[in-house]
């Protein structure tokens, strides 16, 4: 039964894009099942970049079905300029499903993003400004547009009136702006129709079918462990599930189905947007990680805040998603530090704590606990085995396993498909 989850075990910007797009040519679907184009995902073939927000990472692959799964929230308009995007540069989408329980985003979401982090001033989270959060709080109030909707002129016509009553009331009484007609999102939604009908299908059935059949699956998470919004570090956070869960409820997979979980775990620690961030370097380290590391949103173009390795982050990963392996990124950019330290604990109002702690004001008051671990100055981008490692840097790897509670099945040593050491195979 191989189905895998791959997932980011920091706060997003692991190298899910890269991790994913290497196992695409050994599996049959991949499958995004959370989150929408908040999400960028960077996958380096041969001298060709790719930056992919909403579809998978699979479908780079030519042998490999991409999957957009019932727990995404899909926004019709970037969705089309993705694949022409693509088609442009010679890649066959025409594989692609889409689940018709997916929700939509519409500009009416997008403006409530925008709208509601000016509302929110020095407290906003820096989300994206792609809708995605607005677009989650009418999923759940049971005012979405789903892409099925899209196919029912009449129905189509009934929900976005519903989802309108009340938001106008909010855009012309708070935010003193003008009220959106229900008519224009109609057209617009059903200008999308007859270009996205052909994707649409059951992609529970056919997901579980393929399982059953001894196909390989791979759920492909956007986001991070500590951007989930239940387990991450809310308010400060996304607004769906990128955790191993996630994948169950955002694909329509019971639990009993998936038989590996990987989490893609940077070999220092980066985050975009607002948020408790224990770690952060605010200093020339920080700076160099961000430049070595090119750590720049691939989505909104901001600068990464970066900081150090955080194991009591890690070790909490492997919690809550019961990890089965890591898959260490970039561990090339630390080359050239003579010693590189590694948060072990916090130090919270003068106690020592070794995992993240519930309450949100001790998160904020933590501060690291450092071990300081020799480093290395010798090349390692083109190291094919563990062994080809310098020992100080095989000596990081190993004390980040030891710490962060799963072993360490793969290490990226630079952006490309072949910059991987393959430790233990995943499939
Ligand atoms: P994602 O959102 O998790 O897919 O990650 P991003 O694509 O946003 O950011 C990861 C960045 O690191 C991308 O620019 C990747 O090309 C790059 N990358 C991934 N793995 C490695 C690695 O092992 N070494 C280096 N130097 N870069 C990597
Ligand atoms: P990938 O898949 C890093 C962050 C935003 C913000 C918070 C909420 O590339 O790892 P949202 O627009 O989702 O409501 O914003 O989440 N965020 C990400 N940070 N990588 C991502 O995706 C992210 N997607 C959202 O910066 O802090
Ligand atoms: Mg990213």
């Amino acid at each position: 039964m191989p189905a895998l989850v791959l997932l980011g075990a920091q706060w997003g910007d692991e190298g899910k894009g890269k991790a994913t797009d290497l196992l695409g040519g050994s599996v049959d679907y991949v499958v995004r099942y959370q989150g929408g184009n908040n999400a960028g995902h960077t996958v380096v073939v041969g001298d060709q970049k790719y930056a992919l927000h909403l579809l998978p990472s699979g479908i780079l692959s030519p042998g490999c079905v991409p999957v957009i799964g019932n727990g995404v929230v899909v926004d019709p308009s970037v969705l089309l300029s993705e694949l022409s995007g693509l088609n442009e540069r010679g890649v066959d989408t025409s594989k692609l499903l889409i689940s018709g329980n997916a929700h939509l985003i519409t500009p009416y979401h997008t403006e409530v993003d925008k709208v509601t982090e000016r509302f929110l001033g020095k407290r906003k989270i820096g989300t994206t400004g792609r809708g995605i959060g607005p677009a989650y709080a009418d999923k759940i109030n049971r005012v979405g547009i789903r892409v099925q909707d899209l196919f029912d002129e009449s129905i189509l016509t009934q929900k976005v009136e519903a989802a309108l009553d009340f938001k106008n009331q909010v855009f012309a009484k708070l935010y003193n702006r003008r009220a959106v007609r229900p008519e224009q999102i109609v057209e617009e939604l059903l200008g999308y129709a007859d270009a996205l009908r052909g994707y649409v299908a059951d992609t529970t059935l056919l997901l579980n079918d393929a399982i059953d059949n001894g196909q390989v699956v791979l759920f492909e998470g956007g986001q991070g462990t500590l951007l989930d919004v239940d387990h991450g570090t809310y308010p400060f956070v996304t607004s769906s599930n990128p955790t191993a869960g996630g994948a169950c409820t955002g694909a329509g997979v019971g639990p009993t189905k998936i038989s590996r979980v990987i989490g893609i775990l940077k070999a220092y620690t980066t985050r975009v947007g607002a948020g408790p961030f224990p770690t952060e370097l605010l200093d020339a380290d920080g700076d160099a990680l961000r430049s070595i590391g090119g750590e720049r949103g691939v989505t909104t173009g901001r600068d990464r805040r970066c900081g150090w390795f955080d194991a009591v982050i890690a070790r909490y990963a492997t919690r809550v998603n019961g990890l089965t392996d890591f898959f260490l990124t970039k561990l090339d950019v630390l080359t050239g530090w003579e010693r590189i330290p590694v948060c072990v604990g916090y130090e919270i109002d003068g106690k020592r704590v070794d995992e993240l702690p519930f309450s949100q004001t001790d998160f904020h008051h933590a501060t690291p606990v450092y071990e300081y671990l020799p480093g290395w100055s010798e090349d390692i981008t083109k190291a094919k085995s563990f062994q080809d490692l310098p020992k100080n840097a095989q000596g990081y790897v190993k004390a980040l396993e030891e710490m962060s509670g799963a072993p360490i099945s793969a290490i990226g040593v630079g952006p490309g498909r072949d910059e991987t050491i393959q430790i233990n195979s995943f499939i």
